[in-house]
């Protein structure tokens, strides 16, 4: 079968003419002919395989193109990579080869396109499209990867012990894959991924998270952290999760399993948002649950302060991840330590407990409600529902609260200096009273969230405690 059509950009005709100028043949693999026969959309990654020195071709491509983009060059993996408009292109020359066992570095001898493929990791991800004049579009799949893409399949090309170990990475990458195409691990491979899982150990952080946000950034997540549960990777990379599964019973009283109620947050969420923090947040939201877990013989079990206990949990598990400690980690700790905070309200909406929710939350509160309804979890249709019903109260409220008395972003309406101006102060703790006063007056609807309003306030407030107007001196 010939396959021109995926091969229409012009780029793939520069290859094509540069590997005949070197005298070698050249071919495209990977991710662009999988998510080609896919249709997953114009790929902005491409892999060129050359059956010789793939530094040479990027440069001989390079050269072709008017304006000569520069060739990165990646001597220890003797790849080079170049971009074209939006376009990266990487460039490998074939090669056989296998992984020492203590790193990813491998040890690389030339080879075939056979060779080449033979050493990927599944056989969707080993097609390759002719790049050669007389053969140009004609597909080359040994492991039949077209018919596991039909049937929804990821399978290695390899035994999977030998595919799993000479690469670890690729347990995660085939989880990755499950996850995001929606595909089954055939089980072999899901085996191997079992018996080979601690090699992840040898695998650097960045390439772990990378896979995880992934997952995470998938359709369904659950899919790939069911799979990394069942194989037992998650322990590994996320134990903070795998400590939430069970279900705990004593003298009849029952709590729910809150790792499998973490996953239906984490679905529910990736419903309403592509923002990977706030997928994050929903993931992470009741870590805190496991190390604050009680039983108590009149109350049953409880988690009281989990949301703190967690939102400090996240600043190791980012540490430890080595996942960016900026303030998209400070914002999923903001979601974790709040995520209880409009439940109280889906019982009793009033003025000022959503003021107060808007001042805390601040430009995130809308990422807020997003969390809490996706955190309901219930079976009960009725209780469902009044839940939903309540958080859409809330949410109106938010609005009609905001418009009111923009309290988001708060600015004091009188500023310290001019406490200070007005009854001849020095920087003095009377200072902070009198704000926090004024503060609470606000949020507690008792003065609108203006000048005057506030500025008598402080007048009335600056006498209580004693102090003298300046120009009654
Ligand atoms: N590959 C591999 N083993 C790995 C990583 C990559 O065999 N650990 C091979 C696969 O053939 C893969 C190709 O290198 O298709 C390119 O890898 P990469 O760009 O990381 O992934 P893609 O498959 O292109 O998928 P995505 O862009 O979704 O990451």
């Amino acid at each position: 079968m010939n396959y021109k059509n995926a091969l229409q950009h012009h780029i793939f005709k520069i290859i094509s003419k540069s590997a005949k100028s070197l005298n070698i043949d050249a071919y495209v693999i990977g991710g662009f002919v999988r998510d080609y026969f896919l249709e997953r959309g114009e790929a902005k990654d491409i892999d060129i395989v050359a059956i010789g020195n793939g530094i040479d071709l990027a440069q001989e491509v390079s050269k072709q193109i008017p304006n000569h983009p520069k060739v990165q060059v990646f001597k220890t993996y003797g790849t080079a990579m170049l971009k074209y408009e939006d376009i990266e292109i990487e460039f490998v020359g074939a090669r056989k080869e296998s992984y020492s066992e203590d790193s990813r570095n491998p040890i690389v001898e030339n080879g075939s396109l056979e060779d080449d493929q033979n050493r990927r990791d599944f056989t969707i991800n080993a097609l390759a499209l002719s790049l050669n004049e007389n053969t140009f579009g004609e597909l080359l799949d040994p492991f039949n990867g077209i018919n596991d893409l039909d049937a929804k399949i990821i399978r290695t090309p390899l035994n999977p012990d030998i595919t799993y170990s000479d690469d670890p990475l690729r347990m995660l990458r085939a989880i990755r894959f499950a996850s995001q195409l929606d595909f089954k691990i055939e089980s072999n491979s899901l085996n191997a991924i079992t018996k080979n899982k601690d090699r992840i150990k040898i695998i650097t952080k960045e390439r772990i998270v990378t896979e995880i946000n992934k997952i995470l950034l998938s359709k369904k997540p659950s899919v790939g952290f069911i799979l990394l549960e069942k194989t037992g990777l998650l322990n590994y990379i996320l134990p903070e999760l795998t400590a939430l599964k069970g279900i705990d019973e004593i003298e009849g009283q029952r709590h729910k399993d809150n790792f499998y109620h973490t996953l239906e947050v984490v679905d529910n969420i990736s419903k309403h948002t592509e923002d990977l923090w706030l997928r994050w947040a929903a993931l992470l939201h009741d870590i805190g649950k496991a190390p604050t877990k009680k039983f108590h013989k009149k109350i049953g079990w409880t988690f009281h302060g989990h949301e703190f206990k967690g939102s400090k949990m996240v600043y190791h598990l980012f540490k430890r991840l080595k996942m960016p400690l900026n303030d998209k980690m400070k914002f999923v700790q903001k979601m974790v330590l709040m995520s209880s905070r409009p439940i109280v309200l889906a019982t009793e909406v009033t003025d000022s407990a959503v003021r107060r929710l808007v001042f805390d939350a601040g430009n995130h509160v809308e990422d807020l409600m997003t969390l809490c309804e996706a955190d309901i979890t219930t079976k009960n249709p009725k209780k469902f529902k009044r839940y939903h019903n309540n958080f859409k109260i809330v949410r109106d409220k938010i609005i009609e609260v905001e418009e009111r008395d923009h309290v988001r972003n708060f600015q004091p309406p009188v500023s310290g200096e001019e406490i200070m101006k007005t009854f001849n102060l020095k920087p003095s703790r009377e200072i902070g009273i009198i704000k926090e006063i004024i503060k609470e007056a606000i949020l507690e609807g008792e003065i609108p969230n203006e000048y005057e309003a506030a500025f008598q306030l402080m007048l009335k407030e600056g006498e209580k405690l004693g102090l003298i107007k300046h120009e009654e001196r």
